[in-house]
């Protein structure tokens, strides 16, 4: 296993399917409230440049449960890159902590951070990708469907940090991955790449929301602005308008199709109130799945 996780690309097909696996074997253990302890005496810094709920609560939640203990730094306390330089934060931080977790602004700090760090660094989101977020999503699916095979997913909205993380994990298992939004906002060319020199994956940019969704297993959206970008919500708001997600465009799809957003969800801009509730929605199982699949991650980098 690589020492850090901070790109999906970084893990073979078989390692991502055994944290997948240990995803699943843990999440069993919670459920139980097993004793379960592999990080008895350990600690874990989170260090927060950005807002976060399910980050924060999950990565807490789930080391505390595993024996450790979780440490919160939110953006006033450590001021990365701005009060003290990354790569000595990095070195102060990791002689304390066995395992750090950190969700910033800017993704060269994040490789600087696991560049100086002698202990392992998950990548929490920084404006270029997610992937703890898309572990839990390929873990949620896995449950409802039983299995990825044969795989569509179509992400309604801004070509952002979820989807570069999803593109990634196209380039390691195999799916057709459809980006639908309005021209200007394609996700960054070199990861498209990345899908389309693995030969795994088939990937299409659209504009079109009714092709784009047709015989999709997954319509998946996230926020039209996001955190670092809230300045242009209101601008986004009338160039995302026909990509909303709403129960028409959910029932067009000619099959039963699943919803799911990496949350928080601003209801009646990327997606219709009625689709976050609908039965077809698995949004809360998806975050709940945060966890689960973090742990796992986490387990993982002890190896
Ligand atoms: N999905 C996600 O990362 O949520 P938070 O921003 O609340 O952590
Ligand atoms: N794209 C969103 C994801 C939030 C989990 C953001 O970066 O704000």
């Amino acid at each position: 296993m690589p020492k850090h996780f901070l790109h999906i690309t970084d893990y073979s097909k078989d390692q991502l399917w055994d944290i997948l696996q240990l995803a699943i074997e843990i999440k069993t253990k919670f459920k139980k409230r097993e004793d379960y302890k592999p990080f008895r005496n350990q600690s874990l810094a989170m260090i927060f440049a950005k807002p976060s709920a399910r980050t924060r609560i999950s990565f807490e939640t789930g080391f505390t449960w595993m024996g450790g203990h979780a440490l919160y730094l939110g953006p006033n306390d450590i001021g990365i890159g701005k009060r003290e330089a990354v790569k000595d934060i990095a070195r102060v931080v990791s002689r304390y902590n066995d395992m750090i977790m950190a969700r910033l602004f800017s993704h060269d700090h994040m490789i600087e951070l696991a560049a100086y760090s002698d202990s392992p660094v998950v990548n929490g989101l920084t404006d270029y990708n997610h992937p703890c977020q898309i572990m839990a999503d390929a873990l949620t699916i896995l449950e409802h469907r039983g299995n990825l095979d044969e795989l569509k997913v179509t992400y309604m909205g801004d070509g952002n940090n979820i989807v570069h993380s999803w593109l990634q994990l196209a380039s390691k298992l195999p799916m057709h991955f459809v980006c639908c939004g309005p021209e200007g906002f394609e996700p960054d060319d070199k990861t498209v790449k990345m899908v389309e020199d693995s030969g795994i994956s088939t990937f299409e940019i659209s504009h079109n929301p009714a092709s784009a969704v047709d015989g999709a297993d997954v319509i998946y959206t996230d926020v039209w602005a996001s955190m670092g970008q809230k300045d242009e919500a209101e601008e986004r708001e009338k160039l995302f308008a026909d990509y909303q997600v709403n129960e028409a465009l959910m029932a067009s799809t000619g099959k039963d199709t699943l919803f799911m957003h990496c949350l928080p969800a601003e209801r009646g801009r990327e997606v219709a109130d009625e689709v976050m509730e609908a039965p077809y929605s698995i949004v809360f199982d998806e975050a709940e799945n945060r966890m689960h699949a973090q742990n796992a991650i986490m387990v993982s980098l002890l190896k």
